[in-house]
């Protein structure tokens, strides 16, 4: 397995998961501060209001960070934080905790990779229709060009959006995640449409202003057809799995991002959904489509598929007590192999695995360390399927793994951990696992440590 010599071996966060510091420093409410006031929605009603208080403890996690030998962090910039009103007035204070952690990091030699949005939307632009507003596009460029401005001489990595299909899915259909609104369809074409062009035009702003050269993309969430056989009937199946259109239920699919994204195009069947006045234009398509510099993708698990008798892609069912993390997610290292490999047939651009990681009940042992047996051996079988990809020559620039440190997962709250540091949520604590310290070796060797 041969990693390249520059490959980003890093890990990620995102704001609402990870700062805390919600109410204070001059922050504009965000829809999870919102969301997470809603009785039951949440496990244990927990809340990111101080989470692992990334915000004021970033200095020391900077500091683990470079004893891991990380060198490549990827965390997102809270728009509510920054932009409190979400346009107008900046929060200087915000913009300062940004330029201070990338100062940071970049004097422990960690290059930073910011993430616009992640899910952290302003609660008062929501009030104004959120990203069913037509005007939605063009907030998010004011905020890309704030963000532009104040950090891109020092930051060279970029990404407009993280998740736009869990966003939609989770938070704008099923309603069970933030804003926690169930729209029709059309109106979930509408959401689409201006957030695919939120990112266009993001793009474009970052292309304009950026003060140096810049690498510019962004992060979907990816779920990945596993082929059932090695035949190149079943091979090409799994492929035509994973970009076909799926439903607004999920929050649309991966093509329904990437497609119009990179392509130019929407998927085939994307005209069964819309309606009159909510239709998807090729005028549209001029600005979302904008060049991009790497494929992010989000990618954690996938399903089998075969090539069905009637022609068709045939998802085969799981098999029954099969090997899954806390969260219930499948253990499927191949997707890293067949994923990048899938993803980089059809949009030909380098890739960086901008997430992957195992949730897991971590406790603290008597010894006081906390030993994750499992998230190492989950680490070391995904990675060496993406050196497989890469031996196969597939352009492969990083892995961040998701998450450096544990944070609030959403709406199970605290009960989860993916993080390669322990937080104890009552003091602040923070306990390097054992997992980052096996990840710090894998850094160190670029990989061969995997062969061990
Ligand atoms: C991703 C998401 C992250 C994180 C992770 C684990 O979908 O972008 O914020 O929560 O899943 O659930």
């Amino acid at each position: 397995m041969s990693f390249p010599e520059d490959f980003a071996w890093g890990a990620s966060s995102s704001s609402y998961q990870v700062e805390g510091c919600a109410f204070s420093d001059g922050k504009g409410l965000g829809v999870w501060d919102i969301f997470c006031k809603r009785p039951g929605v949440i496990l244990n009603d927990d809340t990111g209001d101080v989470s692992a208080d990334h915000y004021h403890k970033w200095a020391e996690d900077i500091e683990l960070m470079k004893q891991m030998n990380l060198k490549a962090y990827r965390f997102s910039t809270s728009w509510p934080r920054v932009l409190p009103n979400g346009t107008g007035k900046v929060n200087q204070a915000g913009l300062d905790f940004y330029s201070k952690l990338i100062d940071g990091l970049l004097e422990a030699g960690i290059e930073p990779y910011i993430t616009l949005f992640h899910w952290d939307y302003p609660f008062e632009l929501y009030c104004r229709g959120g990203w069913l507003n037509n005007a939605s596009p063009d907030w998010f460029a004011e905020y890309t060009g704030v963000m532009v401005d104040a950090l891109s001489d020092r930051v060279k990595y970029w990404m407009t959006m993280n998740e736009a299909n869990v966003v939609i899915g989770q938070g704008h259909t099923q309603g069970i995640s933030a804003p926690g609104i169930q729209l029709s369809t059309p109106e979930l074409v509408r959401v689409l449409r201006n957030m695919l062009l939120a990112h266009g035009k993001g793009m474009q702003v970052i292309r304009a202003n950026a003060k140096q050269p810049v690498q510019a993309g962004s992060a979907p969430g990816m779920g990945v057809g596993i082929p059932a056989t090695d035949s190149p009937e079943d091979i090409e199946a799994a492929k035509e799995y994973m970009f076909e259109t799926s439903s607004p239920a999920n929050g649309f699919g991966t093509p329904w991002w990437y497609d119009p994204a990179l392509l130019g195009r929407w998927p085939e069947s994307a005209r069964e959904f819309e309606l009159p006045g909510c239709e998807m234009t090729d005028e549209d398509l001029k600005t979302i489509c904008q060049p991009a510099d790497f494929l992010g993708m989000n990618c954690y698990f996938g399903r089998h598929v075969r090539r069905g008798e009637n022609g068709k892609p045939e998802v085969l069912p799981r098999d029954q007590g099969y090997d899954c993390t806390m969260k219930g997610w499948v253990i499927m290292p191949e997707v890293l192999d067949w994923g990048v490999k899938f993803a980089y047939d059809r949009y030909k651009l380098p890739i960086i695995v901008t997430e992957n990681g195992m949730a897991n009940a971590d406790i603290v042992s008597a010894d006081g360390k906390v030993h994750d047996p499992q998230r190492i051996e989950y680490l070391k079988r995904y990675l060496s399927s993406l050196g497989k990809a890469i031996d196969d020559g597939i352009p492969v620039k990083g892995y961040m793994q998701w998450t450096i440190l544990d944070n609030f997962e959403w709406r199970f709250g605290y009960r989860e951990r993916f993080g390669l540091i322990y937080v104890d949520y009552q003091t602040g604590k923070r306990i390097v696992k054992d997992s980052a310290e096996w990840y710090s070796k894998v850094i160190e060797t670029n990989g061969a440590s995997l062969n061990d």
